[in-house]
C-alpha cells in the first residue's frame, strides 16, 4: 500500500516549497554574508526543510542538531520542553539561526530561544517552513517564515503522524480515518 492512498489534500506541491526554500536561502545568505551562520536544525521534523535550506544558502554556513521532546499535555502549559540531543559545540559568540519545521503554539521555539540565548550567541533568530498562527500560545519572533498555514494537523516534507509521512515530498493532510 502506498502512502499517497491515505493523503485527502495537498497544501503545498513541492515546486511551492523549493521556490519558497530558494527564496528563504537567498534572504539568509544576503543577511549573513560574511557572518557564517550556525543552522541549528529541530529533530527530526526539520531534517528534510535543512537539507533543502543549506543547498539554498551560498555563503559558508555549518549545521548542528538538537532533538526536543515536549512531556505531554500535563506541561504543555509550564512550556518545558526536554532536550534529547544537545548541541556539539558551543554557540558563543556565533551567528545561531535555529531551522524548524513548524511553530505551533511556540512552546518548543519559545523554550529552545531562551535556553540557546543563555548560551551568548552574537545573533539568534527563528527560521520556520510553516506558521500555524491561530494556535499560538507564547509570542514568537519568526524572521523567515516559509509559509502561514491554517489550523489542520499536516505531514509531509519532514513531519510525520505517528512516524510516518517524512518521506512524502509535499505538505499534505491525511484523509480523517487515518487519524484514529
Ligand atoms: P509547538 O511547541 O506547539 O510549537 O510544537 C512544535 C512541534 O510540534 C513541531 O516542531 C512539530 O514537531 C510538532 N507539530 C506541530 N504541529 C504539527 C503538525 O501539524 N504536523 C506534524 N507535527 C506538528
Ligand atoms: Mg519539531
Amino acid at each position: 500500500m502506498g502512502l499517497r492512498e491515505d493523503i485527502d489534500e495537498v497544501l503545498i506541491p513541492e515546486d511551492a516549497l523549493q521556490a519558497r526554500i530558494r527564496e528563504l536561502g537567498a534572504a539568509v545568505s544576503n543577511d549573513y554574508a560574511g557572518k557564517e551562520p550556525l543552522l541549528v536544525g529541530i529533530l527530526i521534523g526539520a531534517f528534510v526543510f535543512l537539507s533543502d535550506l543549506q543547498r539554498a544558502i551560498t555563503i559558508p554556513c555549518q549545521v548542528d542538531f538538537m532533538a526536543t521532546s515536549s512531556y505531554g499535555d500535563a506541561t504543555e502549559s509550564s512550556g518545558i520542553v526536554r532536550i534529547l540531543k544537545d548541541l556539539d559545540q558551543s554557540i558563543e559568540g556565533r551567528h545561531v539561526l535555529i531551522v524548524d519545521d513548524i511553530i505551533d503554539t511556540g512552546l518548543t521555539m519559545d523554550y529552545l530561544l531562551q535556553t540557546l540565548k543563555a548560551r551568548y550567541p552574537a545573533s539568534l533568530r527563528v527560521c520556520a517552513l510553516l506558521d500555524k498562527v491561530p494556535r499560538r500560545r507564547r509570542e514568537v519572533r519568526i524572521d523567515y517564515r516559509g509559509f502561514e498555514i491554517p489550523d489542520r494537523f499536516v505531514v509531509g516534507y519532514g513531519l510525520d503522524y505517528a512516524g510516518r509521512y517524512r518521506n512524502v515530498p509535499f505538505v499534505c493532510v491525511l484523509k480523517p480515518e487515518i487519524y484514529r
